[in-house]
Order: C-alpha cells, then sequence, then structure tokens
C-alpha cells in the first residue's frame, strides 16, 4: 500500500525546508500560529532532524555561576531589578568565584557561565580577574553574561581570555523593550551584540516567551533577527510572571510556544547552541527538559552557584532548585540522555567551525 502524502502535508515540509534555506517571516509565523497538531510534529520532528545532523547527539552541559545580584536596571519582569521589594542582595568575591568554578572544573564542567546583574562593583579590571583566574584552571571555556558594557570593556574580557558572551535581547518588538525596560532601548542592545560578535566572543542572545503585550508576530521577527545577527547561542524560555508583571498568556500557551520557538530556531539557524531552559523547567517540572531536547535543544546550564548564595539569586518566582544536589543532578542527566540515546559531551562544546585560538 503505496503511503500518500496529501497536499497539505507536502506544502508543510515545502514550508520546513524554505526555513532552512531563506527564512521568512511569513512561515514561521505559520509554524507559531498553527492549531493542526500534525503539523506541530512535523515542526517538531524536522527540529530533530536538523539537531542531529548539524549538531549532532551530544548534550553540552554549562556551569552557571550567579556572582552577584545587585543590578543597576530596573527591568519590570525581573526579580533581582533594583527597587523588587524584599530581595536580599550579596555579591561574591573574585576569589569565592574562582573557587566555585575550580569544584565545577572538578566534577568536569569544561564550560563555566558567569552571570550577574548589571553590578558596577564588577569592575573591568575585576572582571579580568575573574576570567584570567579561571582561564588559569585548565582548558575550559568562560561565558560572560554581566549586561551591557562599553565595547572597549569587552574588548578587555576578551583579551582577559573569556570566550563567550551573553546578552539576551529578551524582545525585538521595539516599544514593548522600551516598556519592559525602563531607560533602556532596543537599538543599543542589539549594538551591543554586534559589537560583541565583532571583538571576538561566540555570542548568545534569547527571549522570553509570554511578556506582557507580546505578539506572535513580534516573536516571527525575534527568530528572524537571531538569524540575522548569526547568533552562536541562543536560549528561550517562557516569561514567568513576577509581582506587578502580569503575563496574559496561560501557563500551556507559555509552554508550547516555548517549544515552538526553540524548534523553530533550530529550523532556521541549523547549527547554534539552543539550551533547555531552566525557566522551561520551572513550568514543566517532569518531562520539560527531555522533550526540550527532542525538539532542537542540545544544551543544559545546570546552576553550581555556590548553595549559600543560590537562593537570593531569583529572577522568577519559584525557579527550578532540582540541581540543589549537584552531583545527583549530573547522574540524572546522564541517565536521561542515555534513554534518549544521546551522549554527555565531554569537550567544550564551541559552535562548529570556531578555532580556539
Ligand atoms: N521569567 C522568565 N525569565 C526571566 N528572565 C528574567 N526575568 C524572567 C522571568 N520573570 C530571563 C531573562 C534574562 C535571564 C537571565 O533570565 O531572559 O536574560
Amino acid at each position: 500500500m503505496v503511503n500518500r502524502i496529501s497536499t497539505s502535508e507536502r506544502e508543510v515540509m515545502r514550508r520546513l525546508a524554505r526555513l532552512g534555506i531563506r527564512p521568512q517571516r511569513g512561515d514561521i509565523l505559520y509554524f507559531l500560529t498553527t492549531r493542526e497538531p500534525g503539523e506541530v510534529e512535523a515542526l517538531y520532528a524536522e527540529a530533530d532532524r536538523v539537531r542531529r545532523e548539524c549538531v549532532g547527539d551530544e548534550i553540552h552541559l554549562r556551569a552557571i555561576i550567579e556572582f552577584s545580584n545587585h543590578c543597576r536596571r530596573d527591568c519590570r519582569y525581573c526579580g533581582i531589578r533594583r527597587n523588587f521589594p524584599g530581595v536580599t542582595r550579596y555579591r561574591m568575591s573574585v576569589g569565592e568565584v574562582v573557587d566555585a568554578a575550580a569544584a565545577a572544573v572538578d566534577l568536569g564542567y569544561r564550560t563555566l557561565v558567569l552571570q550577574s546583574g548589571e553590578d558596577g562593583w564588577f569592575t573591568r579590571d575585576r572582571i579580568c580577574r575573574m576570567v584570567a583566574g579561571i582561564k588559569a584552571l585548565g582548558d575550559v571555556a568562560v561565558t560572560l553574561a554581566v549586561g551591557e558594557r562599553p565595547v572597549d570593556e569587552y574588548r578587555a574580557f576578551f583579551n582577559a581570555g573569556a570566550d563567550r558572551y551573553l546578552l539576551k535581547h529578551e524582545t525585538s518588538d521595539a516599544e514593548l523593550y522600551a516598556r519592559l525596560n525602563p531607560g533602556m532601548n532596543l537599538e543599543t542592545r542589539i549594538k551591543c551584540l554586534r559589537a560583541l560578535k565583532d571583538v571576538g566572543f561566540q555570542t548568545g542572545s534569547g527571549i522570553m516567551i509570554g511578556l506582557p503585550g507580546q505578539t506572535l508576530e513580534s516573536l516571527a521577527g525575534d527568530i528572524m533577527l537571531f538569524h540575522e545577527l548569526d547568533m552562536d547561542m541562543i536560549g528561550c524560555g517562557p516569561y514567568i510572571p513576577v509581582a506587578g508583571c502580569p503575563t496574559e498568556w496561560s501557563e500551556r500557551k507559555r509552554e508550547e510556544l516555548s517549544f515552538r520557538v526553540l524548534a523553530l530556531n533550530r529550523v532556521v539557524t541549523r547549527d547554534t547552541h539552543l539550551p533547555s531552559t531552566t525557566a522551561l523547567s520551572t513550568l514543566n517540572e517532569n518531562d520539560a527538559r527531555a522533550l526540550a531536547l527532542q525538539r532542537g535543544a542540545n544544551v543544559i546550564m545546570p546552576n553550581l552557584t555556590p548553595e549559600r548564595y543560590r537562593r537570593f539569586y531569583e529572577i522568577y518566582p519559584s525557579k527550578k532548585r532540582i540541581e540543589v544536589d549537584t552531583r545527583a543532578f549530573r547522574a540524572e542527566l546522564e541517565s536521561l540522555s542515555f534513554q534518549l540515546g544521546r551522549s554527555i559531551s565531554m569537550g567544550r562544546g564551541d559552535r562548529a567551525g570556531w578555532t580556539n585560538a
């Protein structure tokens, strides 16, 4: 019996193929809006296929160290923004960060992600010392996520040995961006992203899904922007509402759209590194991670912030804390990757074609 392919199935396949060659907003929007379960499944299957073809079966682990929750910004959606009430502020010393990184390296991590609020105490010099201290531990990659800085500081961080930089643009809707990030603008953000690439970083961006006032059209614009900027890493997760900034979308819708955005990012950008985000696991504790890994993701970012600080880095309520026992979490990931026929990478997980000079 011949397996007939209907005209509409052929049309969906044509759209998926076109997304990998010449992405268009209309095709992206099509997959963000379709209500046909079969079409969504076709998108996920294509994302999984492209993932295997372009980045293989390895899962890369990035150890995150959240080293300061002081922040000069007041982003409406963020639980550590300057004026968010009741936050206990902490700041690790440069030595403490290097020690935490050394502990992560001992556990086998080859990428350290150093993340903080925009904290002026961490001057160019302090960040450079932190980076150099960690690079001296061995062949490990250092990713910085410390916000908007002047280009000469980015250059200094790179010269100190930092390999990668994360700076999410959060939304490509300029008006929404300005509303949610007082005193900031999208144009500056994108200038920073371009500057980071120019300096030589493997550069990552990302968005939140379900921000108040966000539209599916703007999400399509976000994916087009990742492609246009040739981002090396893209982290997208659902918006988790914080006090004073309610979402208009249900949990189900935010979760569903997060998966679709992940899969579309894979199909459009091909060989980028795409994490299964903590925010997604916060919405769906049980199987979001396994599903994300089968819908385009190839990265997991375990939290290795020292335990005494971890609960204070609450950028949103109930931020998932299953990783409290870092060894047990590692074992859990090994078993998950085995179940999925994947493997945990022992390498640094640079983007393909990246030379580690
Ligand atoms: N819900 C989900 N993600 C959030 N982030 C910040 N606030 C929230 C929230 N309420 C994300 C942003 C930021 C990253 C560190 O965490 O994308 O870049």
